[in-house]
């Protein structure tokens, strides 16, 4: 659990920072949208993600059905069971399920556009798919926000008890190594938390970058990325 674990939050660290290009603007989001789209290292990294989620789900599953199985019979009175204990496996069973559904739900509505997402389809100036436009229009809607933020708050409880527990499964048992380590991975989990719970406010409240793209003049002043977008659509043009 620990291993996949991590392996999520290294994927959900990345996700978040590439997310933070829609506050820069219309063509750093899309620019980065089409350059993983044209990614040779998509459809690997696509399937490792998805066989470390499925495996971290059903090792989840696995250990809260052996945790009742070691005890077949149920105790009279579970009343000697640390309260925090049982309110935290509670917890983790809960926001697991309910990042789940929030997983299945993010896919149809951004990924796919099958659901709540009418602006799935546009396309920007330059004719990539304009997941910035998407986004924006998106998360003007208070009650997709509001969603959002709900689910990476969920999230966020998750990865609280992941960032306390990870080093026991590990069996890393060295001092020092370990408070080191739990501060990095609260400081971790902490950015990531915040960078997903404060994206969507930001873009309602207006803070979402530049809605220009850069002309095919200024194209000599933009980064390497936006240089081969412009230059595919003056191709594509021509
Ligand atoms: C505020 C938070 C988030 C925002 C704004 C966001 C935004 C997006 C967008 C725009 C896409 C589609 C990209 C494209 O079509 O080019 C996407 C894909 C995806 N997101 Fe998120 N996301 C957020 C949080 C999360 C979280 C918390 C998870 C996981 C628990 C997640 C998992 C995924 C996955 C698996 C994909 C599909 C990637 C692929 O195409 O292979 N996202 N997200």
């Amino acid at each position: 659990m620990a291993v996949t674990g991590l392996g999520l939050i290294m994927f959900l660290l990345v996700h978040m920072i590439g997310n933070l290009y829609v506050l820069q603007g219309r063509e750093a989001l899309n620019a980065y949208a089409l350059w993983l789209k044209e990614n040779p290292l998509l459809w690997p990294a696509r399937l490792g993600l998805l066989a470390f989620f499925g495996l971290h789900t059903w090792l989840g599953i696995a250990l809260a059905r052996s945790n009742r199985k070691a005890r077949p019979t149920d105790y009279a009175s579970r009343s000697h069971e640390p309260l925090r204990v049982r309110l935290l496996s509670r917890r983790m069973a809960l926001t697991g399920l309910v990042i789940l559904a929030f997983v299945v739900f993010h896919l149809l509505h951004f990924t796919l556009g099958a659901v709540a997402n009418e602006s799935y389809e546009i396309e920007d100036a330059l004719g990539r798919h304009d997941v910035y436009g998407m986004v924006v229009a998106n998360f003007r809607n208070p009650w997709i926000v509001g969603s959002y933020v709900l689910a990476m708050l969920l999230l966020g409880l998750h990865l609280a008890h992941a960032g306390q527990s990870f080093l026991q499964t590990l069996g890393i048992r060295y001092a020092y190594a370990n408070l080191m380590l739990k501060r990095v991975g609260l400081a971790v989990i902490s950015v990531i938390v915040i960078g997903n719970v404060s994206l969507p406010i930001l873009v309602y409240l207006g803070f979402e970058g530049s809605a220009s793209l850069p002309t095919m003049e200024a194209g000599a002043d933009v980064g390497p990325i936006a240089q081969r977008s412009l230059a595919k659509a003056a191709g594509a043009s021509r």
